[in-house]
């Protein structure tokens, strides 16, 4: 069910496609469904529909699609009644059906098996919690006091009696359901209750009445049912997610200073002896080889990061499309950017305020201070002098920079592409090259040093 409005968000996004983890909401629920190898997964959109299925696509490309995906729209939006019978005509009967919430991003894949484990095809499974305030939920009313006495009813909070508004057990939102059943007790829907909407959780008494087993599944764990419905609770529950993240880290042997100051968005592997100081960010694919450190406040977009490597505070890599790739025990930052397309050698050193984009370093190579090497191929040992750069755009195209092995290139240099230096050779500092140079070669293009003797300056004029 993703067809709800999300008035609380304030937000023109429909509330299923806000972030968590780096990923909207209804993105982790479709994997949920994919983890417990559904058949299908029909997302019931309303509001921003077309928006919802256009991002769906996005996050779930055919190629590799978790589950196929089907939508049915709900328009408008009678209750939640109302959007399950939107899909019926897109359901098999031969099939039990899981209904879940595309607000609901934490359910674990375990917690649906057991679920689907107690429908078995013939009951009616629900997925329940014991709530120290249950206000506005659906409460499990039971045959008797005992806590396995038979259930009778989910009673909408809004319907309920006083008595019934004592009721801890609360419905999650989450249920298994026989499809061919379903379809039978959707038809028998009315409205008639407090709020005017058709309520999914009236099927409990169908059940009841045709003799239908009726299963509560309580867990305890309530972030596996939290729903968001304000920036609040997006909050809430991504440091829920991100703990859990962080916690899996450290049981696989990477120390994290802090666990409560970081964020994963995506996919961080790690190798043996990582070690992750405060505040760093990791989005997309990332992978930490054996023995790599990362800095306080860095951010690595979709990198390679080799063993041994370390990545010193305040650096930003992102490889968008193209990827990073850092090279065996080289060293970055602090204050270095690597943009997409860089890819450093084993060795490689790349200091404060360097930018690299579509550049190939070789082993050994090093760009310390304040330069840029934008689309270039860099030989191993060269040494990139400070404030140097590649001028690689014209306006119109961007061309390539060689430089050679063993190249030494001085501060304040611009080398103007295409350009190759050849090996051994060096730069002086201040040049701007604008043709190849041969190889072992000192090459220098600027104004020639004049001193004129007993220079003097201009003075102030006084007034007499
Ligand atoms: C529902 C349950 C309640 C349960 C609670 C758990 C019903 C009648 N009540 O409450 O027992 O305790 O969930 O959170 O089912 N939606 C639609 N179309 C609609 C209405 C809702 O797609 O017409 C979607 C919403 O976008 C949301 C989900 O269904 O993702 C649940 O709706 P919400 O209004 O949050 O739940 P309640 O009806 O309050
Ligand atoms: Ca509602």
């Amino acid at each position: 069910m993703a067809a709800g409005k999300g008035t609380r968000m304030k937000s023109s996004l429909p509330k299923v496609l806000h972030r968590l983890g780096g990923k909207a909401l209804l993105a982790h629920v479709i994997e949920c469904a994919a983890s417990v190898s559904a058949r299908q997964a029909v997302v019931i959109t309303g509001h921003g529909a077309a928006e919802v299925e256009a991002a769906c696509g996005r996050f779930s490309p055919s190629a590799g699609a978790p589950v196929a995906l089907q939508f049915a729209r709900q328009e408008p939006q009678l209750g939640t009644g109302h959007a399950v019978q939107q899909a019926l005509p897109l359901l098999a009967d031969d099939g039990v059906t899981l209904v879940l919430s595309g607000d609901v991003p934490l359910t674990e894949p375990a917690t649906l098996q057991a679920l689907i484990a107690q429908c078995d095809g013939q009951r009616l499974a629900l997925l329940t919690l014991s709530m120290v305030d249950p206000t506005g939920y659906g409460r499990i009313v039971r045959a008797g006091a005992e806590a396995s006495a038979q259930v009778r009813a989910i009673v909408e909070h809004k319907d309920a009696s006083a008595a019934q508004r004592e009721i801890r057990e609360i419905y999650s939102g989450i249920m298994a359901v026989p499809t061919r059943l379903l379809r039978a007790w959707l038809a028998r829907l009315d409205n008639k209750n407090a709020q005017g909407e058709y309520y999914l959780t009236d099927i409990v008494k169908f059940a009841v009445a045709d003799g239908v087993a009726v299963v509560a599944h309580q867990i305890t764990d309530a972030a596996q049912v939290a729903g968001v419905n304000s920036p609040v609770q997006l909050a809430e529950l991504e440091r829920v997610h991100q703990g859990r993240l962080a916690v899996a880290l450290m049981e696989q042997g990477v120390r994290l200073a802090d666990p409560a100051r970081l964020d994963v968005r995506g996919t961080l592997s790690c190798g043996r002896d990582v070690e992750i100081d405060v505040n760093c960010i990791f989005e997309g694919t990332v992978s930490l080889g054996e023995g790599v450190r990362i800095g306080a406040n860095c951010v690595l977009a979709n990198c390679s990061i080799a063993a041994g490597a370390v990545i010193h505070p305040f650096t930003h890599i992102d490889g968008e499309k193209l990827g990073v790739q850092v090279g065996e025990g080289a060293l970055v930052g602090p204050f270095a950017r690597l943009r997409p397309g860089a890819q450093l050698g084993a060795e490689v050193h790349i200091g404060n305020f360097v930018e690299v984009k579509n550049s190939t370093l070789a082993k050994g190579a090093k760009a310390n201070h304040l330069a840029y090497l934008g689309d270039a191929t860099v030989g191993e040992r060269v040494n990139y002098g400070a404030g140097s750069i590649t001028a690689n755009y014209d306006g119109a195209n961007k061309h390539r920079t060689v430089i050679e092995a063993d190249v030494h290139i001085g501060s304040n240099c611009v080398l103007v592409a295409p350009v190759t230096i050849g090996a051994g050779g060096t730069v002086g500092g201040g040049s701007t090259i604008t043709k190849s140079t041969p190889p072992d070669s000192l090459s220098v293009a600027r104004g020639k040093q004049v001193s004129l003797p007993n220079w003097k300056r201009p003075a102030k004029k006084t007034l007499s």
